[in-house]
């Protein structure tokens, strides 16, 4: 059955195997899965949007429906450009729901009900991962090859110096 196509957004900065394993299951279901990168991002990130961009292409690349993309602005005015009607978010913990229960209403909300949200439960073997973790520990020269792919590793080590 056609599912049709899905955005799932972030500021992948950087990717890791948890965003990898949403990217991959969402593949499977949906026809087309944009992996939209968001450009102006108020915070500060590590990577710039090109090299951000580089990594997901680089880990999804034998994937034949995922497209990386950027974006700017608000999302809901990006999928009617798009013209997608649902986006996906992963949901480590309860901790993860406030939040993206906020955005998803929001964005119900300020698309007049034309944009919905879905959610897919991490894995529990990356419940616990996050972009900022993994920053973190690379930051103090730690091992990373746990959470991220080679070539994101590589990235990582390059980025602080060692
Ligand atoms: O990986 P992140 O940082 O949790 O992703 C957050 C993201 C990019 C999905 C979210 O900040 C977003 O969609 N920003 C675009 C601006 C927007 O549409 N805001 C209104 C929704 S509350």
């Amino acid at each position: 059955m056609s599912k049709g196509a899905i955005i799932y957004p972030g500021s992948f900065d950087p990717v890791t195997y948890g965003h990898i394993d949403i990217i991959k299951r969402a593949s499977k279901n949906y026809d087309t899965v944009y992996v939209s990168v968001l450009e102006n991002s108020k915070k500060s990130p590590l990577f710039t949007v090109e090299e951000r961009v580089k990594m997901l292409k680089d880990v999804t690349r034998d994937y034949d429906n995922i497209i990386i993309d950027t974006f700017r602005g608000l999302l809901i005015d990006y999928a009617k450009e798009k013209d997608v009607h649902m986006v996906l978010r992963g949901l480590r913990a309860l901790t993860d729901f406030e939040y993206e229960l906020h955005m998803a209403q929001t964005n119900y909300l300020i698309s007049q009900g034309t944009l919905e949200t879905v959610f897919l439960p991490t894995d529990l073997e990356y419940s616990y991962l996050s972009s900022t973790t993994v920053r973190e520990i690379a930051s103090y020269h730690g091992d990373v090859s746990k959470f991220v792919p080679e070539s994101v590793a590589v990235s990582l080590y390059k980025k602080f110096g060692y």
